[in-house]
């Protein structure tokens, strides 16, 4: 346990950042104990990421001053900050995929023999330090096609390596199984009672209520709150994060119509192995939230990528609204009635260069709305953007700014936005609250909520259970490419539904 007398191992004193105008980071100050594990936590956009890049030298602050055990130091940049013993672990991992798993652990601090980098002594090094903080990995083994839990136990390992004793993680199980998620509290809590300092941003305030031994609460740049875990609830985490308390979403009955999306024995063979999707059907009727339920890797992104013509299905048939959309490309699907909020928004989703309008029109400006005979209508589009921004609350510095100057959870935002608005009949929805704040998740489902009510149908595939158990009318249980379960709300028999998930049958 911490030594809450003793001098804090870090210390970051009235740190203000600015960004132009805005200030990201308005006079904060942040103590971290040694051996401790301290949640940042705060609405999209509340500068929390912003604080962290400060501590890891990739932001430098306009005022403020750290101190490590005790004495000032100046961390100009992300190797100065390594070099004091300050690790991040990065949320977009930045390994090498043809190299093993030893090569990137030491990648930058190589051990050598002579000249030559000691291909054998890092491996060692990396196999020791894997058992010594219980984080197993075979150093021999290729990043390539590693699972993300995985990954990031390599990044993890990293740190460690670079003799971290302080940990940074942003957002760490955003994208995670639960299993995962499981196995990194784990190591945090275990890498804390071996000594490491530990700072983690998360949405989720249950992670908060489980690992962590103090949580610090900003708003709109400010510290406004730092609490003892023990002395708090999630409702009053929630509560100082969001300044309100939120309701229930109301989800009134809705007569279902016909199908808006009819799959039928879809096939997409996997990469030599079995198949990425095995003769799955389902249907989403107007009027519906179709959930579907799975652990990840089990073909639910290889069936958003087929209904959106990301992939070509090597077999069955895709019905949108009746007409088969199989094989088609995006913007035959679009102009079928579909529109998809992508699993990965810096993949599919947006581009940082692109201001928040461009991004807002993003798949969109063919519509007659936004365009007549090849030419723009910029002032439409202008509107539109606002309007995103206006309704979703997206923070921002306005239309003109740039995607990629957005917090993580406002661009999940503005993404959200722009496929709930436009009016299409289904909507795919991955992962569509991934990063948001608890009060940005609860408006989102209320989105879906009347979208639904609208009469149009969202297909939803998330990784978050809860999420598909609160909206989804029918569930579908996907395993190894397959549906192998259907529930129906009200009637959702939360055992069986995990084991259908975990070993395909109950
Ligand atoms: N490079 C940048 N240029 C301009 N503004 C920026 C830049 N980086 C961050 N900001 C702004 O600073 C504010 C704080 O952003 P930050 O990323 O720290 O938020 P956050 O608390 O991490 O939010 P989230 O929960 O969404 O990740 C936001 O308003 C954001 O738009
Ligand atoms: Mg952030």
């Amino acid at each position: 346990m911490q030594n809450r007398d003793a001098e804090p191992l870090l210390r970051m004193e009235h740190i203000v950042k600015r960004y132009g105008d805005l200030v990201a980071n308005d006079d904060v100050s942040l103590k971290l104990y040694k051996g401790e594990i301290l949640a940042v936590i705060g609405e999209n956009g509340a500068g929390k990421t912003t604080l962290m890049k400060v501590l890891y030298g990739m932001e430098q602050a306009n005022g403020g001053c750290i101190y490590l055990h005790g004495g000032p130091v100046a961390i100009r940049d992300s190797a100065q900050a390594i070099a004091h013993g300050i690790g991040m672990v990065q949320q977009h991992f930045m390994l090498f995929d043809p190299f093993t798993v030893a090569e990137n652990v030491v990648y930058g601090k190589e051990p050598k023999a002579g000249l030559y980098f000691d291909l054998k002594k890092a491996t060692a090094t990396v196999g020791e330090l894997s058992q010594k903080y219980e984080l197993p990995l075979d150093p021999n083994a290729k990043i390539l096609g590693m699972p993300v839990g995985l990954r990031q136990r390599v990044e993890i390992l990293k740190v460690l390596y670079q003799n971290a004793d302080i940990i940074i993680f942003d957002e760490p199980t955003a994208v995670l199984t639960p299993q995962e998620v499981h196995e990194l509290l784990k190591t945090m809590k275990k890498l804390a009672a071996a000594g490491k300092s530990i700072i983690i941003i998360t949405h989720k305030l249950n992670e908060v209520m489980e690992v962590a031994d103090r949580a610090m609460v900003m708003r709109t740049g400010k510290l406004i709150a730092d609490v003892e875990i023990k002395d708090t609830t999630i409702e009053e985490l929630s509560f100082m994060m969001v300044g309100r308390h939120l309701a229930e979403t109301d989800i009134p009955a809705v007569e279902p119509g016909e199908d808006v999306l009819r799959i039928e024995n879809l096939v997409l063979n996997g990469g030599g192995g079995a198949p990425a999707l095995d003769r799955l059907s389902l249907h989403v009727r107007a009027g519906e939230i179709v959930g579907i339920a799975g652990v990840s890797g089990n073909g639910q992104s290889e069936l958003a990528q087929c209904i959106f013509g990301l992939a070509k299905p090597d077999g069955g048939s895709i019905k949108i609204r009746g007409r088969e959309v199989g094989g088609c490309n995006v913007r035959a699907v679009r102009a079928a009635g579909a529109a998809m909020i992508p699993e990965d928004r810096y993949i599919w989703g947006s581009a940082s260069q692109a201001t928040v309008t461009e991004t807002g029109i993003m798949g969109h400006y063919i519509q007659p709305a936004f365009s007549h005979r090849g030419v723009l209508k910029s002032k439409k589009i202008q509107q539109f953007a606002q309007e995103l921004i206006d309704r979703f609350a997206v923070k921002t510095d306005g239309i003109e700014a740039k995607t990629g100057s957005l917090s993580g959870g406002n661009s999940q935002k503005l993404i959200a936005a722009r496929e709930i608005m436009h009016k299409s009949p289904l909507l795919l929805a991955c992962e569509p609250t991934r990063g948001v704040d608890v009060g940005a998740m609860e408006f989102i489902h209320e989105q879906l909520v009347k979208k639904r009510a609208a009469g149009d149908g969202v297909l939803l595939i998330s990784s978050e259970l809860s999420e598909v158990i609160k909206l989804s009318d029918r569930i579908y249980v996907m395993y190894r490419g397959r549906v192998n379960g259907e529930f129906t709300r009200g009637h959702v028999k939360e055992e069986e539904l995990g084991l259908l998930m975990a070993r395909g049958k109950a």
